[in-house]
């Protein structure tokens, strides 16, 4: 990858000359942004909510064209179910303030998960934020919510021999298919803030050939600066997908 920087005349710091095209983000560290203020943890996610938004117009800016966020994990059900009823009504709040704004700058929200298990009117809420988004093209958002890699994997396969599929057919473009991301491509750069180092259950399949970037900036800190830095980050990277670096040379 080749580490050029444009700036148009900007002056701001360098867009990076490579910019991924689907990133995705584990926006972790909502909690302990909180605790570290004496605040309790429904300020940290409220707050880690109020950035969303800086990183959504970032991300149009930097020219991605797909975001996708992991706002409620199928193991979050383990937590008090105050906390739980806390991240639900987030959801809820965002798409009852904010859904006109998003149409207006061009979001289509798409949901990956299970809509199963989550309360009825929220089900809706979501279903009629996605279908009035459905046209937009400036910044597809997959919100995660609900979501699990191995849920995922579970379910494509029942769905697959649900359709009487035979073994035969069966091959990484038809399992992909079969993914709620289908049909965008896996992502590029996935993002873990708060300094965990791990998956934690997301795009199990679609992430294997992803870029990671780490690091311990809490979500809510976790600004257009901050993003501009694992752009760049990422530009330094080299994709082999199993090649050489000679080979990767040779066909640039
Ligand atoms: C991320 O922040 C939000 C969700 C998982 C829904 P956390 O709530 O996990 O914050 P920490 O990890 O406890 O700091
Ligand atoms: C991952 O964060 C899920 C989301 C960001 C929604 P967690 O905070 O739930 O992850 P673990 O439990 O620390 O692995
Ligand atoms: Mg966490």
């Amino acid at each position: 990858m080749v580490a050029t920087l444009r700036n148009n005349g900007n002056p701001e710091p360098p867009i990076p000359e490579v910019v991924p095209r689907h990133v995705a983000i584990i926006m972790d560290g909502n909690g302990r942004w909180a605790k570290a203020r004496g605040l309790p943890r429904t300020e940290g996610h409220r707050q880690g909510t109020e950035n969303l938004r800086n990183i959504l117009k970032a991300c149009v800016e930097f020219g991605i064209e797909i975001l996708t966020i992991y706002a409620f994990s199928t193991e979050n059900w383990k937590r008090p179910r105050a906390e739980v009823r806390v991240l639900m009504s987030i959801l809820e709040m965002v798409i009852d303030r904010e859904l006109k704004e998003l149409h207006e700058s061009g979001v289509q929200i798409r949901h990956i998960g299970e809509l199963e298990g989550i309360a009825p009117v929220l089900q809706r809420k979501i279903q009629y934020a996605c279908d009035y988004t459905k046209d937009n093209d400036k910044l597809i958002l997959n919100v995660a919510f609900n979501y699990g890699g191995r849920d995922e994997i579970i379910r494509a396969v029942q769905q697959i021999v649900a359709d009487g599929i035979p073994s035969t057919e069966i091959d990484e473009d038809l399992i992909s298919s079969y993914m709620y991301t289908s049909p965008l491509p896996d992502p590029d750069l996935v993002i873990r803030t708060s300094g965990e180092v791990r998956s934690s259950n997301f795009l199990v399949w679609q992430s294997t050939y992803s870029e990671y970037y780490f690091t311990p900036v809490y979500w809510p800190d976790f600004g257009k600066e901050e993003l501009r830095k694992a752009l760049l980050e990422y530009n330094r990277r080299t994709r082999r997908f199993g090649q050489t670096d000679e080979q990767i040379n040779d066909n640039s």
